[in-house]
This record gives C-alpha cells, sequence and structure tokens, in this order.
C-alpha cells in the first residue's frame, strides 16, 4: 500500500525495522493503532529486546509502558535482551524518534498490584501458556476501558495455548495470522469493524 511505504521510507520506521524480534511484522500495524486511537496509555507487558515497545511509542501519543521481568533460564540471554533493549531504546530516545516511553522491570502480576492507570491499549507478549495468559488478562483487566484495544502474540504459533485463550475471550475479535499471530480483542464491535475494514479483514 501506498501509506505503507510512505510510512517505511521514515529514518524512525527503518530504525524499527532493524530491530530483531520475533514480534517483526506486527510495526506498521502497531504505529497505525496508536496513530487511531491516540492512547493516553499503552501497555506492553514483554518488552524483551524493545520492538513492540518502540513501535507502539513510536506516535508519542500520551505514555507508553513496557513491563517486562526478562525471565529466562538462560542468564546471558536475559542479560542480553536487557542490554538491547536499552540500547535500541535509548538510541530510538536520542534519535527523538519516541518520548514517554517507560520500561519497567517486574513481574507483571506483582506491577498490576500497584498499578493505578486506565489502560487504552494493552498488549500482551509474555507467555505461551493458557493458565498465564489467564492469569496475566485478570490482572490487568480492572484497568480496561470498554473500548480499549487488546493484543495478543503468539495467537498461531501456541494454538492449545495463547490461541484457545483467544479463542475464548467474549469480546470483538481480529486475527493477524501471519507471523506468530496477533490477535485483537475489544469490547466496542464498531471499532473493531473499523478495523477490520481498514485492514481488509
Ligand atoms: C517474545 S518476547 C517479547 C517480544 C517483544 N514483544 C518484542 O517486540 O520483541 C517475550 C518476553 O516475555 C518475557 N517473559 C517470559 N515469561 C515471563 C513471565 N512469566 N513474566 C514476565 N515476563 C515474561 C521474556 O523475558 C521475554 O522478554
Amino acid at each position: 500500500m501506498a501509506r505503507d511505504n510512505k510510512l517505511r521510507s521514515t529514518p524512525a520506521v527503518q530504525f524499527i525495522q532493524s530491530i530483531s524480534s520475533s514480534w517483526k511484522g506486527y510495526e506498521l500495524f502497531a504505529i497505525w493503532i496508536v496513530k487511531k486511537l491516540k492512547p493516553k496509555v499503552t501497555v506492553d507487558l514483554g518488552f524483551d529486546m524493545g520492538l513492540s515497545t518502540i513501535s507502539f511509542a513510536h506516535g508519542n501519543c500520551g505514555h507508553t509502558f513496557g513491563i517486562d521481568w526478562l525471565t529466562d533460564a538462560n542468564f546471558s540471554r536475559k542479560r542480553m535482551a536487557m542490554e538491547s533493549a536499552f540500547h535500541n531504546i535509548l538510541n530510538a530516545i536520542r534519535l527523538k524518534y519516541v518520548k514517554n516511553l517507560h520500561l519497567i522491570i517486574g513481574p507483571p502480576t506483582e506491577i498490576s498490584n500497584k498499578w493505578n492507570k486506565e489502560i487504552d491499549l494493552l498488549h500482551i507478549d509474555c507467555t505461551q501458556h493458557y493458565e498465564d495468559i489467564q492469569k496475566q488478562y485478570e490482572h490487568w483487566k480492572p484497568f480496561l476501558k470498554k473500548d480499549s484495544i487488546i493484543l495478543i502474540h503468539d495467537v498461531a504459533s501456541f494454538p492449545s495455548e495463547i490461541g484457545r485463550f483467544f479463542d475464548e475471550l467474549p469480546l470483538s475479535k481480529l486475527l493477524f495470522t501471519h507471523g506468530k499471530g496477533l490477535g485483537l480483542a475489544t469490547g466496542n464491535p464498531s471499532l473493531c469493524r473499523e478495523i477490520a475494514e481498514e485492514w481488509r479483514f
């Protein structure tokens, strides 16, 4: 699409697309949804090396919070992710591509216990397990508005875990089937239809 080509050619988007991640393929949608929703608060559970968080923060709408415990059995992998996230995010800030981006390191469920802000856009990408995503969702649900958008990554790569959770959500939904599968859910059916039309579902 011409719109995508124009966006892709900006230095900020080229920078974003240079970040390596299993989340690749959703950057332009993340940038678009932020532009559409103009969220005051975006929460990204699982920032890893920073791609999704930087993509959500790109529009500089409100505040974007990346939350990750950076849990990985392999300590060197965890340290590498942390160093890469800081490197990528500091570069994004230094180059003035993002502002109002906040990183919180800790278990998302514990952080939710102290949370006090309504959330417009929630992205969950910090688990591959059914019980765990249920738990994450229940912890963050009290902060969602009726019109909030919930994005869930890994719907296609873990069909009996994350896919099952997404299928069971009693909300209006869309699913991007490319990559590892990104599900979108909202309590606002007309917003869901608008997004579906724009993205030709
Ligand atoms: C696939 S990565 C996220 C990718 C990221 N959204 C991106 O754009 O590159 C998943 C992240 O979830 C984190 N994670 C895994 N299990 C977790 C748990 N139980 N609690 C919190 N974070 C967890 C990992 O540390 C990892 O950084």
